[in-house]
């Protein structure tokens, strides 16, 4: 019998592919909260809301738009997905992993063969400030479970034990810091949410050795890597955790620095710089 979930990404497929016809994507660029408006950089052939798409999870967090943009960013062929399913929205349903990471499975599908992920997150390295940007050399997945656990969807990935070594392309990241003096390498930890974090827990997660903490990300970097493509992301730091470990932030805060035109600019200038190394890079 086959797997309902893999009919389920194939019909999302289809679907995408009658409305797009020959376009084929070969990265995809997942817009974490906020950073939405980096899909402007896209040159559109074909916009589709998540809500028409068989099967796909909707954002349901504000500040993410659930939208499909397939077209080309700086010569390469994309697809921008703008806004994201987070564990803490699904954590209560049996397969909630599957959900969150149903839209890497239809990139993959699709034939995306990069997944570069983006998102917002609270800065734990004291040397980080407000805006900067952070490419992820490595993750750290805490208190939310491994979306390849339980059913195994048999993509005909050949590694059902998954080696981790093989994330966060080296070359991409050496790329990527070249293009802005404020851009930091560091580890990223992802924690379930939606809370932010207390005092003890920066300083536990500091004491780990993370430089940000978010809520996303990892689960879809781990399926994209059984799936077999080549993984990049980037943090952007929305707010500055205190040296005694005090997260002061909140949403607004948040959502502040993601939408001023510093921030957009910055981003705007780093990516289309980005996309533009990119043809021959992956
Ligand atoms: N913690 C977790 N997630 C976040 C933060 C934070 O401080 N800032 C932005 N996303």
């Amino acid at each position: 019998m086959i797997d309902p979930y893999i009919k389920h990404v194939h019909e999302a497929v289809s679907y995408i592919q009658s409305k797009t016809k020959h376009f084929a994507p070969t990265v995809a660029l997942t817009l974490g909260s906020g950073l939405n408006t980096l899909a402007d950089l896209i040159e559109p052939v074909a916009t589709i809301p998540y809500a028409d798409i068989p099967h796909f999870p909707i954002a349901t967090v504000p500040g993410h738009e659930g939208k499909m943009i397939l077209g080309i960013l700086e010569g390469v062929p994309v697809v921008g997905l703008k806004g994201r399913k987070h564990f803490y929205e699904v954590a209560r349903d049996p397969h909630a992993m599957d959900i969150v990471t149903f839209p890497v499975h239809v990139a993959a599908s699709l034939g995306c063969t990069l997944y570069v992920a983006t998102n917002a997150a609270g800065g734990l390295n004291p040397k980080y400030s407000v805006g900067d940007l952070m490419a992820i050399r490595s993750h750290i997945g805490l208190f939310q479970p491994s979306p390849l656990m339980g059913v195994y969807h048999d993509f005909g990935s050949t590694d059902f034990f998954q080696p981790q070594n093989t994330q966060y392309d080296p070359h991409l990241r050496t790329m990527f810091k070249k293009l802005d003096p404020s851009i930091h390498e560091g580890i990223y930890v992802a924690v379930t949410g939606r809370a932010y974090e207390t005092q003890a827990e920066c300083l536990m997660l500091r004491a780990m050795g993370a430089d940000a903490v978010g809520m996303s990300t990892v689960p879809e970097i781990m399926v994209a890597t059984n799936r077999g493509m080549k993984t990049f992301a980037v943090s952007m730091i929305t707010n500055a955790i205190a040296k005694d470990g005090t997260n002061a932030t909140n949403h607004e805060e948040v959502m502040a620095v993601l939408n001023s035109k510093t921030t957009e600019e910055k981003l705007y200038r780093v990516f289309r710089e980005f996309f533009k190394k990119l043809t021959g890079a992956y």
